[in-house]
Order: C-alpha cells, then structure tokens, then sequence
C-alpha cells in the first residue's frame, strides 16, 4: 500500500516527483523519500512525515536531476521513522529502492547478507533488496534486480536507480500492482494510474514476475526468464481534473457530492435507456445450475455485500452469504463448483481479498469479481468483472465506490435471478424504474447538508456513538460506525435494532447519541419501539427517516435526517448519504485529517 514512482526524461525529476507521490498519498502517508542521479551521483532525500514536509526540506534546492524514484510508505516492518523511510541504499549508497510490498524471507535474506559483511541501517525488508541487489550486479543492472527478485519471496513491486546505470530505473513485480508508461521523451514507472495522469499519453499495466527498465527510449518488459513482453498499451482517458478537489475542502466532501453521477454512470452501462437491463458479458459464463453464493470482501466493500446479502434475498432463489475475505480462508465454507463468488473490491487490489479469490478457485468455484479499477489483481484472478463507474477515489474513507457497489449488486443481483429464471418481470421492472429516479433522489438527499453540519457540532463530543437499523438498512448502520470511526476516531458501534437489548443498550446514557434508520417498511413499528427503549435512558434520538413528518417519530426522535422515500435498491444507498455527511462534518469540526486518516491507508496489499 505503499506508493512509489519514478521518472527518466528530459525535465526535473524531484517536482515531478513530489506531486506525484502527492497523488499517491492515498495510498500510504506516513514517510516520504526521493532518490535522484545528481550530476553523476546518487543523492537521497527522506523522513517521517508527509509529501510536503519532505517538499518543505527540499525547499529551494535547485536539483538538475532528471531520472529519480520516489516513495510514500505505510509502515508495515519498522516504525514511520527518517531512517526506516524509502529509498533504501547498498553498503556504499550508490543502488536506491523503493518498494511497496512484503518480502517475506526478509530475515533469512539479511542474516546471509550481513554474514557476508553487509551493514543494514534500518529495520525493514525493504533494506534487505538493495543489499541483495549489490551484491548481485556484475555490471547489468537489471540481471542483477531479476536474480535478486528470484531470491525474493512474497509481494513487492520495486523501482531501482543506480549510480552505475544512470539513464534509467529497473522495476518488477510480483503482487503489489505497478504500471508503466511513456510519452513523447520520457518515461514512467508508479503504484496506480493517479501519478501519471495529464503526464503518460499511455500506460501497460505490468503482470506478476514481469520486470523491466524505463529510459529516454520508453519501457522494456520482460519475463522473469527473459523473454521480451508485448502487449497492447492503453491509453490513458482519465482526466487529470478527476483526481484534483474541484473547488471542496477535501476529497472525501467532493466524492460524497459526485454520488449522482457515479451510481447513474454505474448504472448506465447496465441499462438499455435507462430502464431495460443489459445483458452483462461477466454473467454469460456463470452456470444457471449455481445453487450457493459466497460475497467475499473488506471493509466498506464487505458493508456493500452485506446490503446485497438481504437484497438477494428476495430476488435469488439461493442463499447468499456475506464473509469477510480474510475470514473465508479459515473458514470451511462449503465450496464445489455449483458456488459462486461474488468478489467486491474497489480497487481490486485487496490481498485478503485476493486470497481468497485464489481459495475459492481453487476449489472449483466461478469467481465474478465486482471493481472499480480495471486492470487490478483481483479481476485477473477471478473468471470474469463487473465494474462500478465511480470514477477515481482518493479520500481513504470510501464514499461514491460503497454506493456505487450497491448500485452494482443491486442489478447482478437481478441479473443473475434471471440466469436462473427466477426472476419476477414486474419486480424487476419497478425495481428499474425506481432506479431510473436514483440520481435525482441522490441529488435531494444531499440537502440535508446544512442540517448534519448543525448536528456535527453537539456529536464531536461523543465517545461512543451507536448506529441501529434492520433489514437491508443494518449492513448501512455498520457502514455509518466505520465512517465515523475512521475519520473522527469517535468510538462507533452499528447494530442491527433488535439486539440492542442483548448488550449495547447498556452503554446508553444521559445523552449518548444513538442514529437509527428508520424507514417506513414492515420493521418501521418495531424500529419506533427501539426508539422509545433508547428515550427510557436519556439517549439522545437522532433518526435518520423516510418518514420525517410522521408525529411518532417527531415526538421520539431529538433530531430528524430526512431521507427521499425510496425502496429496494435505492433506499440503502439513499439512507447512507446523511452518514457520510456526519461523520465529515464531525471530523472537520474536531480538526482530523479527514482524507488521510490516522493509520489507514486506501489500499491494504498486506494480511
Ligand atoms: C481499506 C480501506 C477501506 C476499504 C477496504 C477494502 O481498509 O481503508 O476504505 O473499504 O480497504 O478496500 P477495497 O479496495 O478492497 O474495496
């Protein structure tokens, strides 16, 4: 989850650097690091902190260098200090590497290396490939990174630059994601697409034990034994406007505001004129004799799955379940080959996630995988992608990608009802004309704005916040906790209504803020009963409601969130916007960093 870059060209690496690795801050924040060939020399630059605390040190030092690799870390093996930052050098500092991922026989590997006299200046593995590297080169810099990358054991994506091969950065592969890319009299080498948007005119996103080397000439690929990779590159459509805030605060407040437009472009490509569904090429394949199925995802993904879960429900005439991916593996689940698995991720580069699409092949399951990212790990690894339009995501706290996967499994959902015939035309018909209005209700959701804001300000002194619903609403109580968690660090629990009295009520006191869905629907009564349990202890009522103006709920709730009304597929996702507003609104108001989060990071790569 680290994010590395780096640059051969004609112009000044160290700017094209630092506002690259802004770029992919996203993907870790706690350290930064760049190494450039200055005038002949290898110089390195790192420390603690983030991409401008590093342009900060750097401030004014005119660097003619115009081949460097830069690195924004999240710690996994030594703590975020200066000297466990990237670039990491060989004994006599003339190799640096940068390196997202886990060598996993890092020990073994260094315990040889410093009997043989090599001296480590820092705790991680990463350390442990420059020595590797340097003790490797007889004058080819790239054979020597390919015997050391067939040493290694793990996931790592690595840029290399060498004093003694001063015209280009080695890269490789094996996991972690990295892609190349090129344009007219330069060339790159990143973690993600971001870094080189409005830069490369095309990228080849590379394959696991691929290696290579960038140069004034472009990119080489080859296999681990050598043999020359050709592939068709892609050119780049991304704007560069998409991954800059466009005029908000942060990026987390831009995406929840893009809703509409990403669920409606999620929706398109799976609709004939907005009304009629598409066939989609990823379910062709699937067996209509599927008699289980298994959502395997993290995070706010499982929360998506969760909601498709009790979705299916009524649509699927199989049982489907939710798991947590990196609880599928330890599980027996029972998989043949009449199971399918649903894998969502966004950015299809989860390694629990990853893990057990792998498992679940392995056992003979079809694997469709649900992303956001084209190109990622886990759709190569699964039989077929369906993908959300949500269009870049870059606040760690994910928004417009959770609705849009609701969005997304709503309609394979009932695609998939139809592969087994089951489907009910008239359901599925009111069903897409009610999401045909989507957008617009997203639109109107959104208004409850100013109102959250209010309300932000009593919540930031919670210290524990309790979020109820039932039915398909819960799965967005749980995702209402994990928000507010983590970009405000406000203990958050989510529930489903009815268990509140097997435990959580005793944590409600005079005042303790307690959220309830409560959609007008068959649990809508017993929702209300809650209420009244919660009021009996002083809690302070805060219903979040389809029904804002029934006088039951006026008179139990403190505060009313008005959703559009809504049903099936539409109301969960409506029901979370006034969520990820508070928990914003409560971040801001207590000062945190709300797009980069303490301890986060956007893309977990490690288990
Ligand atoms: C990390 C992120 C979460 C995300 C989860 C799964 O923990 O901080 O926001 O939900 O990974 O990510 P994925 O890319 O697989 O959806």
């Amino acid at each position: 989850m680290c994010g590395i870059v780096g640059y051969v060209g004609s112009e000044l690496a160290a700017p094209f650097l630092l506002e690259s690795l802004k770029r992919l801050e996203y993907r870790g924040y706690d350290s930064a690091g760049i190494a450039l060939i200055e005038d002949g020399k290898l110089v390195r630059f790192r420390r603690a902190g983030k991409v401008r605390d590093l342009e900060h040190d750097l401030h004014g030092a005119a660097y003619s260098a115009t081949v460097g690799i830069g690195h924004t870390r999240w710690a996994t093996h030594g703590v975020p200090t200066d000297r466990n930052a990237h670039p990491h050098l060989d004994c006599h500092g003339r190799i640096a590497v940068i390196h997202n991922g886990i060598i996993e026989n890092h020990a073994v590997l260094r315990e040889r290396l410093e009997n043989d006299g090599h001296v480590f200046s820092s705790e991680t593995d990463t350390e442990v490939l420059a020595h590797l590297v340097e003790s490797l080169y007889d004058g080819d810099l790239l054979d020597a990174v390919r015997k050391a990358i067939g040493q290694a054991q793990g996931a790592f994506a690595v840029a290399i630059l060498s004093q003694d091969a001063p015209d280009r950065i080695v890269f490789a592969k094996r996991g972690s994601p990295l892609v190349v890319g090129r344009s007219e009299g330069a060339a790159y080498v990143s973690s993600d697409v971001p870094a080189l948007l409005g830069k490369a005119s095309e990228v080849q996103f590379l394959l696991d034990d691929e290696l290579g080397e960038i140069t004034l000439d472009g990119y080489r690929i080859l296999t681990l034994d050598g043999r020359p990779v050709h592939r068709a590159p892609h050119r780049v459509s991304a704007d560069p406007v998409a991954i800059q805030k466009g005029g908000y605060k942060h990026f987390m407040l831009k995406e929840i505001h893009e809703q509409a437009r990403s669920v409606g472009e999620t929706l398109r490509e799976k609709l004939d004129q907005g009304t009629r569904l598409l066939g989609m090429p990823a379910l062709e394949q699937v067996d209509p004799d599927f008699d289980h199925i298994y959502f395997v995802a993290c995070g706010t993904a499982h929360h998506a799955a969760k909601v498709a879960e009790y979705l299916w429900e009524s649509v699927l005439p199989v049982p489907a379940h939710a798991i947590i991916a990196s609880e599928f593996r330890l599980r027996n689940a029972h998989i043949t080959p009449r199971t399918l698995v649903i894998a969502v991720s966004q950015s299809g580069e989860t390694i629990d996630t990853l893990m057990a699409v792998r498992s679940a092949r392995s056992r003979g399951a079809h694997v469709i995988a649900l992303v956001n990212a084209e190109q990622s790990a886990i759709e190569r690894e699964s039989n077929a992608a369906v993908y959300t339009r949500a269009g870049i995501e870059i606040g760690v706290a994910a928004t417009k990608t959770f609705t849009a996967q609701i969005a997304a499994l709503g309609l394979i959902g009932l695609a998939l009802s139809r592969v087994k015939g089951a489907a009910s035309e008239a359901e599925s018909s009111r069903e897409l004309r009610e999401l045909a209005l989507l957008p617009g209700r997203i639109v109107e959701a959104l208004r409850v704005e100013d109102k959250v804001r209010t309300l932000a300000e009593r919540l930031r002194h919670a210290s524990d916040v309790l979020f109820l619903a039932r039915g398909a609403l819960f799965p967005i109580a749980l995702e209402g906790a994990l928000k507010l968690k983590e970009i405000s660090y406000i203990h958050a629990e989510g529930y489903p209504a009815g268990e509140m009295k097997h435990g959580p009520i005793a944590l409600i006191d005079e005042g303790t803020p307690v959220i309830m869905l409560a959609s007008r629907g068959p649990a809508y009564d017993k929702l209300l009963s809650n209420m009244e349990e919660v009021k009996a202890r002083k809690g302070f009522v805060i219903a979040v409601s389809d029904a804002p103006e029934d006088p039951n709920l006026v008179r139990l709730a403190d505060e009313i969130l008005p959703v559009p009304t809504s049903s099936g597929i539409s109301s969960p996702i409506l029901f979370t916007i006034p969520l990820q507003l508070l928990a914003y609104y409560v971040a801001v108001s207590l000062g945190t960093d709300v797009d980069q989060p303490r301890n986060l990071a956007k893309t977990v790569t490690v288990e």
